[in-house]
C-alpha cells in the first residue's frame, strides 16, 4: 500500500466537482487499491477523512475514520468507512460550530458551522447501499468530505474568517473555546 501525495489549496483538482463512480468500476482491482491507498494516506497524515479529489482522483469517493487521533483529541471513535457517491440531506435546521482542519490546508484551523444531523445515502466499497443517520462530529466529517467532492473546502463555509488560526496559536490563544 502506498502513501499518496495530497493536493494542497490552490490545486484546481480541489475545486472541480468529482464524477460519480459506476458499480462496474468499483469491482476493479485498481479501484480497490486506490481505496486502500486512501486509507493508508489518511492514517499517515492523521486525518479523520480523505476525499479522492485530495489525492488527485476526481471521483466521488471518501474515507473516514476516527481512532484516538492526535490531531483531534477527545473525539468519539468512528470505525473506518468508505463512502462512494454519497448524498446528504440535513435533518432539521440545527447547526453547531466547531474547529475544522483539512489535510489540503496544513497547520490551520477555523470555526465552521455544520448541520448537527444528516441522513446519508451512499455505496460502500463493494457497491452495497448504505442509508444511515449521522450526527455531531460524524456529521461534520461527512459534510466536510462531501464538500470536497463538490469542489468546496471548509473555508467556503466559514461565515467569519477571523477565527482562522495556525495550530500553534490555537493552543496558545484559543484553548478556552
Ligand atoms: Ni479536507
Amino acid at each position: 500500500m502506498a502513501i499518496l501525495k495530497v493536493a494542497r489549496l490552490g490545486n484546481p483538482v480541489l475545486r472541480n466537482p468529482a464524477r460519480e463512480v459506476s458499480v462496474e468500476r468499483l469491482a476493479q482491482p485498481d479501484f480497490q487499491r486506490l481505496i486502500d491507498d486512501m486509507v493508508t494516506t489518511m492514517r499517515e497524515y492523521q486525518g479523520v477523512g480523505l476525499a479522492a479529489v485530495q489525492v488527485h482522483e476526481p471521483i466521488q469517493v471518501a474515507v473516514l475514520e476516527v481512532a484516538d487521533n492526535a490531531r483531534y483529541p477527545g473525539k468519539a471513535p468512528l470505525p473506518l468507512s468508505v463512502l462512494v457517491n454519497p448524498e446528504i440531506v440535513p435533518l432539521g435546521d440545527e447547526t453547531e460550530e466547531d474547529w475544522e482542519g483539512c489535510l489540503s490546508i496544513p497547520e490551520i484551523r477555523g470555526r465552521v458551522p455544520r448541520y448537527s444531523s444528516l441522513r446519508v445515502t451512499a455505496l460502500d466499497r463493494h457497491g452495497n447501499e448504505l442509508d444511515f443517520v449521522a450526527s455531531g462530529f460524524h456529521a461534520r466529517v461527512i459534510q466536510h468530505e462531501v464538500d470536497h467532492l463538490r469542489g468546496h473546502v471548509y473555508l467556503d463555509r466559514m461565515p467569519d474568517l477571523s477565527t482562522l488560526t495556525y495550530l500553534t496559536e490555537l493552543s496558545r490563544y484559543w484553548t478556552d473555546r
